[in-house]
């Protein structure tokens, strides 16, 4: 890891990348600009949108969806492609710097240790893994699961959220419930009650988002993992669209497994996702893939990421992408996700003609806001905010607009949108 940090710093391969790429390698991103910035102005957020290579004069909503790549996280992960296909002889795999060549057989310990320091964990109880849907699946399938075991999900999952437990019902003959929740979900209590209602003693598994992904609701998680655990049911929760987009802390949420995908909200490269399993309860999980180390008592996070071959550049890019979100900061970072989320609801709210279907409790909404204009579809709203303003958000089934807000966003970026919402009234 140590070796290749240090050609990643020297490497200059940008001429060699530039027939390659559609943005321009001459301009060698850096995190230089975001370094010793302390201002919280709008002009450091301006700073902060110039290092994406985010056309200028058109605006991506979409966040929900991916994330767009800092061109200094590109830059890396492309220089690291362009280094092993140039210095693939010089390579010496066994004497430690294989992690040029191909990731899945490396522990990865340095990146797992800094996204442990985000999500709160030790590297040990922390797997790399493509996203989020490996992780519902690395989790569901190691789990030992009878016949009328009872298993929990929400009736606002995404498919990265209950498919692995309606495979599991329908494969180990288990008892697939779905909890009917609130909408909009403005009482964090409704949502408790709702979900513990449909518990018996026969629950052996709540998984349930912590963001949901189509209205954005945070949902009441602690309370509801602390809860499971007095009844001894295991919890896991889908974070797909949660690290980068608000705080997470798993000790203090005290959920047994959580996952989430990082190409989203921490703008990491496609194909960037995280495992966390408890150190107390891994090791009654099975490794669902399986290579050296599928037995590994001593580091489980590793067990559980014995993915075989994988391309190295993406791992180089999550590290830049944890660098580039460890130099904004975490506070700055999600403060400015949540004040900018606040700032689109607080224009929708005064109009008429637009209703808000994402929570409108503050406390259960950050970065996603879903809501509906009288008599437009969402296709037709979306294609309208794109010819008029170049905007982009996305259409929800077919009548929502999810509108997703992040770091390279402006208010005045909102206001445009406010402004054609405003005059479809
Ligand atoms: C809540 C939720 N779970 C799971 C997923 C699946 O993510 P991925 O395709 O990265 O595995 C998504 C994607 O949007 C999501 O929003």
């Amino acid at each position: 890891m140590n070796q290749r940090r240090s050609f990643l710093k020297t490497g200059s391969l940008a001429a060699l990348a530039a027939p390659l790429m559609s943005f321009d390698s001459s301009k060698k991103w850096s995190l230089e600009p975001l370094v010793n910035t302390y201002s919280d102005t709008e002009e450091y957020w301006r700073m902060i949108r110039k290092q994406f290579p985010l056309k200028e004069g058109q605006t991506y909503f979409n966040n929900g969806t991916m994330g767009p790549t800092p061109g200094y996280v590109l830059n890396t992960m492309i220089d690291h492609m362009l280094h092993f296909n140039k210095e693939a002889a010089t390579i010496d795999y066994k004497n430690g710097s294989g992690p040029e060549l191909l990731s899945g057989y490396f522990p990865y310990q340095e990146l797992r240790s800094k996204l442990g320091k985000i999500i709160n964990c030790d590297f040990k109880e922390l797997s790399l893994l493509q996203n989020a849907t490996f992780g519902m699946n690395y989790v569901g399938m190691g789990l030992d699961l009878q016949k009328g075991d009872e298993l929990i999900n929400t009736d606002q999952e995404h498919g990265g959220g209950f498919g692995a437990w309606q495979l599991l019902a329908k494969r180990k003959e288990c008892v697939y419930k779905q909890v009917k929740m609130p909408l909009p979900a403005n009482d964090p209590q409704e949502i408790f009650d709702a979900v513990f209602k449909a518990v018996t003693k026969k629950t052996k598994v709540i998984a349930i988002p912590h963001i949901v992904s189509v209205y954005g609701t945070i949902m009441p998680v602690k309370a509801i993992c602390t809860e499971a655990r007095k009844r001894g049911i295991f919890t896991v929760l889908d974070g797909a669209q949660c690290v980068g987009q608000i705080k997470v802390d798993v000790k203090d949420i005290g959920c047994d497994a959580y996952y989430s995908s990082l190409h989203k909200w921490l703008l990491a490269p496609a194909g960037n996702g995280i495992l966390y399993i408890n150190k107390d309860v891994v090791a009654d999980i099975w490794s669902t893939v399986a290579s050296y180390n599928w037995d590994n008592q001593e580091d489980h996070g590793f067990r559980l990421m014995q993915n075989g071959t994988g391309n190295p550049a993406l791992l180089a890019g999550f590290d830049a992408a944890v660098d580039f979100f460890n130099t904004v900061g975490e506070d700055r970072w999600v403060n400015r996700v949540k004040e900018l989320g606040g700032y689109l609801r607080t224009g929708l709210k005064d109009m008429p003609q637009v209703s808000i279907h994402s929570s409108t409790n503050e406390e259960m909404a950050a970065g996603l806001t879903t809501y509906a204009v009288a008599g437009m579809t969402g296709p037709e709203l979306q294609k309208t905010l794109w010819e008029r303003e170049r905007l982009q958000p996305r259409s929800v089934g077919s009548e929502l607009l999810r509108h997703s807000v992040h770091i390279y966003n402006s208010k005045e970026e909102i206001d445009r949108a406010l402004q054609v919402i405003r005059s479809l009234g």
